[in-house]
């Protein structure tokens, strides 16, 4: 299984931090913010990974990371010229997937637990995790741990399960993807993606056991800081 993770997006939540650099190279406790993705990435035994940032500042993550040679793994890179959204960005790894199952996963998504994917055939895998601030992101609605919908940030969540910025899907997200159209603002979402799997009865379920934060906003980017200091072994 090949990995991905999506690195774009202008960070605007953490301006004026991100005004010359790029939000997943911004510090989260003692390492640059992408590199914590990509240790989970790590952790799981992907081997092979695709990293999509922006334009702005794309340099800078071949700067940091390199061929992957020092991390054991073999690293990728794309660009996505504008912000087009999460499924934009992911539709532009459709060569370096080349028909096979992909795991990705968010730049800014922070995750304790160590994750199996070897069981994973066919359809779509989301990562769901109980949180006190559902608004904020992406949420499943639930009928006996199977997911029925998705609401991108509802104003009035359904559950408190987020819908966390992992996620396996097959070969069949890049054809998803071409045939989805642009939410009200104007990006592609990966909400339609997931969202698309449950109508077509092909999307699992699974939850976080450890601690999961985003890095996106001020807030979160202390938390992840506090709680990776705190567990740090
Ligand atoms: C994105 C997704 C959302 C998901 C979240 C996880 O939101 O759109 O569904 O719950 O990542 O971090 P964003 O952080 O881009 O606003």
């Amino acid at each position: 299984m090949k990995g991905i993770i999506l690195a774009g997006g202008t960070g605007s939540r953490l301006d004026p931090c991100t005004r010359v650099t790029n939000k997943h190279l911004l510090p989260v406790y003692d390492k640059p913010m992408i590199l914590y993705p990509l240790q989970t990435l790590i952790n799981a035994g992907i081997k092979e990974v695709m990293i999509v940032s922006g334009k702005g500042h794309a340099g800078h993550f071949l700067e940091l990371l390199g061929s992957g040679k020092d991390y054991g793994i073999k690293l990728s890179y794309a660009v996505q010229e504008k912000a087009g959204g999460i499924a934009e960005a992911l539709g532009l790894c459709e060569d370096f997937a080349d028909n096979e199952n992909v795991v990705v996963i968010l730049g800014d998504n922070i995750f304790q637990d160590h994750f199996d994917f070897s069981g994973f055939r066919k359809g779509a895998r989301i990562h769901l995790k109980k949180v006190e601030d559902p608004e904020r992101f992406g949420v499943a609605e639930l009928k006996a741990d199977k997911v029925v919908k998705i609401e991108e940030k509802p104003k009035k969540p359904k559950t408190n399960y987020a819908v966390t910025g992992l996620y396996l899907y097959d070969a069949q997200v890049f054809d998803r993807i071409k045939r989805l159209k642009p939410s009200g603002r104007g990006e592609l979402e990966i909400t339609d993606v997931n969202n698309s799997y449950v109508n077509a009865n092909s999307m699992d379920a699974q939850f976080v056991k450890g601690y999961w934060t985003d890095a996106g906003t001020f807030e979160s980017l202390f938390k992840a800081a506090e709680l990776v200091k705190k567990t740090r072994k």
